[in-house]
């Protein structure tokens, strides 16, 4: 088995933004995924969809079920991340008003892909963009 699924995600599209976590937990749930692993991997889709519509200039979710994984990749078009390690804080955020009357702004989304996920990565760069690559071991 080797499933793959591509979503592109706009900057600040709120009316939209969700349909791609929801249609990946739909597809894991087709797969015949574990509601253990569904739930980690839509936890950390959503919150890496919504930082794609707060915080990028817009970009893709990829997701790959395969035999004994499921990855997801997060890339996006900029603006990058200056401080990594202070993004990945728990509580740090520079959610603006409008993203914050939305309930967003915790500085919690980062922190917790990074939980869910068995493996984490994320590489970013100012003026180039961020890619956050998560594994899921099956
Ligand atoms: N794709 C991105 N591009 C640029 N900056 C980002 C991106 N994702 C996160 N950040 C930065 O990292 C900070 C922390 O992100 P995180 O998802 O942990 O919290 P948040 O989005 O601010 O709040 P929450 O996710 O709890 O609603 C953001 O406030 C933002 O400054
Ligand atoms: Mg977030």
């Amino acid at each position: 088995m080797n499933y793959k699924l591509a979503f592109e995600v706009e900057r600040g599209d709120f009316e939209t933004a969700g349909d791609a976590s929801r249609k990946i937990k739909r597809t894991l749930q087709q797969l015949g995924i574990s509601n253990k692993i569904i739930r980690k991997v839509s936890i950390a889709g959503y919150e890496g969809e919504m930082n794609l519509a707060i915080h990028s200039l817009g970009g893709t979710i990829l997701l790959t079920v395969a035999e004994k994984e499921i990855d997801l990749t997060i890339e996006d078009r900029g603006p990058g991340i200056q401080d990594l390690s202070l993004a990945m804080t728990e509580g740090w955020s520079t959610a603006g008003d409008e993203a914050r009357r939305m309930g967003f702004g915790a500085g919690m989304g980062l922190p917790n892909m990074q939980k869910n996920a068995d493996h984490f990565q994320i590489d970013s760069k100012v003026g180039v963009g961020t890619k956050i690559a998560m594994k899921f071991f099956l």
